[in-house]
């Protein structure tokens, strides 16, 4: 008799009559949280016994519940139905919740409140999910680093706008390139002319913002790179979403804090003015919060020290 090792989460199956398994599916959502579901924003996803990372991808339609009728939405309040479309981190054996409601239901738990926020029910896989495989590459990033002579990074920062991120990261930039090193600056306010033209600044934009930018700066460091990233990147949620696509010890998160006040006597683009007199809607550290790092691998009190001693501490910390 062989032994089968079976943990938790596993599923035990007839051979002649085999559940599906995927990674992502066209769901109901049912929406139990007063914080808005973000499409893009990482939450756990418990089905059965297994948890796993999902996100929504796109919301279909959100459904009246009054009428029945399909309404575009952009993200879900609290009691909102919607079918989404939603990915995970590993494929799960399931059935519809038509036929199984053991394994076709699920709920999602925000990661790091524990709060349960959406309850939801599997309709189908989506093909997409069989059909797109990953391509073997032969070089792989440890041979272009080397070609580089350097260990490519994601150098993080975060802080508030006017707090001297980008000073800051221009400054670091300019270092490495002396010292021949190969990198790379995405600047929020670059970025949002390009690739993130279409985002704004609610809550449900910003999440778009970052995780693009995360996954760009993941292939920046595949590619061997030092990638310098400077965008407000206000939430907890989705700065440990950037971290959760680099390996240890790749991803340095640096708080460029700076005091409210100070950023806004300086207010170099005049935006603080503007979002006083109500003139700039959603402005971070006004009306949209801004959730300060609780363990960032640089701290810079970028208020009290000159531009050039940052830098000197970011070149003490990084090695
Ligand atoms: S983030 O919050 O989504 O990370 P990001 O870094 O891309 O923001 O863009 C911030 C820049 O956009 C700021 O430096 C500022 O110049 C500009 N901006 C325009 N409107 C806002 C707003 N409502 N809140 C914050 N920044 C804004």
């Amino acid at each position: 008799m062989d032994e089968v090792d079976a943990s938790r989460g596993d599923v035990l199956v007839a051979v002649d009559a085999p559940p599906e398994v995927a990674d992502q599916f066209e769901v109901k959502l049912l929406w139990m949280s007063e914080h808005a579901m973000a499409p893009g924003r990482q939450y756990v996803m418990k089905l059965a016994c297994k948890q796993v990372t999902a996100t929504v991808t796109a919301i279909k339609h959100r459904v009246d519940i009054n009428t029945g009728a399909h309404l575009a939405a952009k993200t879900l309040g609290l009691n909102e139905i919607a079918t989404v479309k939603l990915s995970c981190s590993a494929p799960l054996v399931f059935e519809p919740y038509s036929t199984n409601r053991t394994l076709g239901g699920f709920i999602l738990i925000d990661k790091l409140t524990f709060e349960t926020v959406g309850t939801g029910m599997i309709d189908f896989a989506l093909r997409r999910a069989s059909n797109i495989h990953w391509q073997a590459l032969e070089l792989k990033k440890e041979t272009r680093a080397q070609q580089k002579h350097q260990t490519p990074r994601c150098i993080w920062f975060t802080g508030l706008s006017g707090s001297g991120k980008s000073a800051i990261a221009n400054l670091l930039e300019k270092r490495f390139f002396a010292e021949g090193r190969h990198t790379y600056l995405l600047d929020g306010d670059n970025v949002r002319h390009g690739l993130n033209r279409d985002l704004g600044f609610t809550e449900a934009d910003r999440v778009e913002n970052i995780r693009r930018v995360a996954e760009v700066a993941r292939l920046m460091v595949d590619a061997g790179l030092i990638v310098l990233v400077s965008f407000i990147s206000p939430f907890r949620s989705e700065r440990g979403l950037a971290r959760s696509k680099f390996a240890e010890g790749e991803f340095v998160e640096v708080f460029v804090d700076t005091p409210i006040e100070e950023c806004e006597r300086r207010d170099v683009k005049g935006l603080y003015a503007k979002a006083r007199k109500g003139e700039l809607k959603n402005f971070t550290g006004i009306d949209s919060p801004y959730e300060a790092p609780q363990a960032p691998e640089v701290h810079l009190h970028a208020g009290a020290t000159a531009l050039d001693a940052c830098v000197d501490q970011l070149m003490l910390a990084l090695g």
